[in-house]
């Protein structure tokens, strides 16, 4: 657990260092200055990925981290950034899903690298990578837990990525300290909670949104509920009535977001996508932007990446 400093740029200008803080297993924090309720600073949200598969769209994937980066943002992955199934005691192995440059005795430590070696451009503005089912399916069969090498190797290329599970916390803490006689206490602080799982429910016809339901009763605290695995692509509000300590009653709105994925499996008129999961998936993930409001709390915009 410790503190890492790493450089966020608003749109326009450049915001002094941000820490990445691990303080559990379950939760990060980004704690963020800011000087102004105008600005919003973006995130890029993905999972399913599935980098190393060759129907990952890649070219899709580099265009939105990218544009992440002219945005001055960061990303946060959760869940099968990798695929992994080509390893020769898998069955689920096909010699026509493997990448090429992926044909090597030693597997697994190229395919880690070569994910790291693709991510190299943008490893200083990804701030997490958590587990999916792709990755706990290595460790739990294999015993090598995949992401952690990746993040160290991002991590030897500047990155202050954290390795998260495949459930946790992270707070998003926008704060703006009190003058040098201030004390502590006088700073203002706008924190949004997102909590996220890697995702264990399907949705082939409800798209996944009724997990939405049963994500805020296991989170209740959140303001956003992020999950995979589907690779739907879904932004729903679940608004929320609460009272606070103060007696005021108010309803305040909280999301439920699902990513979609980068692996175009369902073209070529057969194979497990187009006889299994039936019907075709969203590519791409979301693009959340934050506004410290200058009363309470914080403004949240939710669009697709496209
Ligand atoms: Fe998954």
């Amino acid at each position: 657990m410790g503190h890492q400093a790493v450089g966020l740029f608003s749109a326009n200008r450049k915001i002094p260092m941000v820490e990445v803080i691990r303080h559990s297993p379950e939760l990060m924090e980004l704690r963020i200055p800011y000087t102004s309720s105008k600005t919003q600073f973006n995130f890029f949200l993905a999972s399913d990925i599935h980098l190393d598969n060759p129907k990952c769209k890649r070219k899709l994937f580099a265009k939105h981290l990218n544009e992440m980066q002219e945005k001055g943002g960061k990303a946060l992955f959760f869940g099968d950034l990798l695929c992994l199934m080509q390893g020769k005691k898998d069955r689920r192995g096909d010699k026509s899903s493997i990448r090429p440059e992926h044909l090597a005795g030693n597997y697994f430590d190229v395919v880690f690298e070569e994910a790291a070696e693709f991510l190299k451009p943008w490893a200083k503005d990804i701030v997490m990578i958590g587990d999916g089912n792709h990755e706990t399916a290595i460790i739990n069969h294999n015993e090598v837990n995949p992401l952690r090498h990746v993040s160290r190797m991002l991590q030897a290329h500047g990155s202050k990525c954290e390795h998260m599970g495949y459930q946790g916390f992270v707070w998003f803490t926008f704060y703006q300290k009190g003058g040098d006689d201030a004390h502590p206490k006088q700073e203002k602080v706008r924190r949004l909670t997102l909590a996220f799982h890697h995702g264990a429910w399907g949705g082939v016809v409800s798209k996944g949104i009724n997990g939405g339901m049963r994500y805020f009763s296991i989170f209740p605290s959140a303001n956003i509920v992020v999950n995979g695995h589907n690779h739907e692509r879904t932004i729903v509000e679940h608004p929320c009535h609460s009272v606070m300590n103060s007696g005021e009653v108010f309803t305040d709105v909280r999301y439920h977001c699902q990513l979609g994925t980068y692996k175009e499996e369902f073209r070529g008129g057969g194979g497990f996508a187009v006889e299994k999961i039936v019907m075709p998936k969203a590519i791409g993930g979301i693009v959340m932007s934050l506004r410290p409001r200058l009363s309470s709390g914080v403004e949240i915009v939710l669009q697709p990446a496209v």
